[in-house]
């Protein structure tokens, strides 16, 4: 296992992702890092890494997940698109509600509720256009290249969407990591009560779902696009 990639590992099986988020490892920026590597660079030793996911396996007996690397392009956007843009654009007005209750309730105690409002506030006006511009734009070309409609050398904007959209998704986990630091990993104090309770548990697993969901974007659609497109461009001048 040490010798396989953080990708390969969540893309196998998604319950891994909920603790390599908590042990603050970041499958997205590095996913084509191996365990041993990210062990190495964090300092933990890699028997227990190996042990901590094993363990986890053990408590998600679900069988493998999809490979996504094995269905169309198409598939995989209808995927994405299903799974995690469909679900968040509905949640987010729900969670907007949720922060402001919160900090209605608590904010005069817990100010760090306030910050926290504030920051989902901007992450939701940023990921709102990022759904829509992946849906009208980058997943509309990427379906047209698979089709073999458009030569990418003749869309070089697409590169271009492409690091447009991953800078954002980083933005967003820094946004992520910025509300994790500031609420002490989601914890819930003691002279609080549900709602705070509820509004921490919504946030870690809006936190989940968005890793997996960018996951699926920067380590498999992403590359498997602009391969793909490498590859048209050459059989084109081979022509
Ligand atoms: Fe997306
Ligand atoms: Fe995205």
């Amino acid at each position: 296992m040490l010798n396989r990639t953080l990708s390969s590992l969540v893309t196998e099986r998604n319950s891994r992702a909920e603790l390599l988020i908590d042990l603050g490892i970041d499958f997205i920026k590095d996913g084509n890092l191996t365990l041993l590597e990210v062990a190495e660079q964090l300092q933990i030793e890699p028997n227990e890494l190996v042990e901590k996911i094993a363990k986890q396996d053990v408590i998600h007996t679900s069988p493998k997940d999809t490979d996504w690397n094995k269905v169309t392009l198409r598939e995989l956007i209808r995927h994405i698109v299903t799974k995690y843009h469909v679900p968040l654009r509905k949640a987010l007005p729900e969670l907007t509600e949720l922060a402001q209750n919160a900090s209605k309730i608590y904010g005069d105690d817990h100010p760090e509720l306030i910050e926290v409002e504030k920051i989902f506030g901007a992450f939701r006006f940023t990921v709102e256009a990022h759904l829509l511009s992946e849906e009208k734009i980058l997943f509309k070309t990427i379906e047209h290249i698979e089709s073999g409609n458009v030569n990418w050398r003749s869309d070089r904007s697409s590169n271009d969407e492409i690091k447009i959209r991953i800078r954002e998704h980083d933005n967003s986990l820094d946004d992520f990591k910025m509300i994790r630091k500031i609420t002490n990993n989601y914890q819930v104090p003691e002279n609080t009560g549900e709602t705070y309770r509820k509004w921490m548990e919504a946030l870690k697993e809006l936190e989940t779902n968005l890793y997996l969901h960018m996951h699926l974007e920067n380590n498999i659609l992403f590359p498997r696009a602009s391969q793909l497109a490498i590859e048209q461009a050459k059989s084109a001048s081979a022509h």
